[in-house]
């Protein structure tokens, strides 16, 4: 296993592949891979759509506070963070590792998703009002970025080539 002596975070925003890019590049480093949003579901044992629905929004960012502290102290992981990680939590998330922000269009993203991906998502049901998130979260998501790669016309395979060689792992 290489040893990165840190995480690599993936930040982006909704659906846009974090957890399958993050899964593929700890595949291909030997880490171990974490998606937020399954630490919570498995905590919590509930899908994110019902903790939204049956808790709140607030109740869902709470947990994801805690997610954070809980990965604090890790090293070696690929962590996927939900869209709204970056923007909820009141830290950098640079004390959590190096941060890959993945880009893409809202067009692309939106047209890649079934049925089923957009109805687990509580917060892209309404498209105008996804489209308006998007937009005013780029920035935040640049913000807190230490790399940038803009995914929206590139394979999986492509996307891991680049992190591997942009990260020297
Ligand atoms: C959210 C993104 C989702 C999930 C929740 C809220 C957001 O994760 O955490 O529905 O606020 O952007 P993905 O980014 O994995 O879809």
């Amino acid at each position: 296993m290489k040893s990165l002596n840190q995480n690599i975070v993936f930040i982006g925003f909704m659906g846009c592949g974090k957890s399958s890019i993050a899964k593929a590049v700890s595949q291909q480093t030997g880490c171990l891979f974490v998606d937020t949003d399954g630490l919570i579901e498995m905590s919590e044992n509930k899908k994110i759509k019902d903790i939204f629905q049956e808790n709140s929004e607030k109740y869902f960012r709470e947990c994801e506070k805690k997610v954070f502290d809980f990965l604090l102290p890790t090293k070696n992981v690929c962590i996927s963070v939900g869209g709204g990680f970056p923007i909820y939590i009141n830290h950098s998330l640079k004390s959590l590792g190096v941060i890959v922000y993945l880009k893409k269009s809202f067009d692309a993203i939106i047209s890649s998703l079934t049925q089923k991906d957009i109805d687990n998502r509580p917060l892209l049901k309404d498209i105008d009002r996804a489209k308006k998130i998007y937009e005013s979260r780029i920035k935040l998501y640049e913000k807190q970025a230490d790399v940038i790669l803009d995914i929206t016309h590139q394979d999986i395979n492509e996307v891991c080539l680049d992190i591997v060689d942009k990260l020297k792992i």
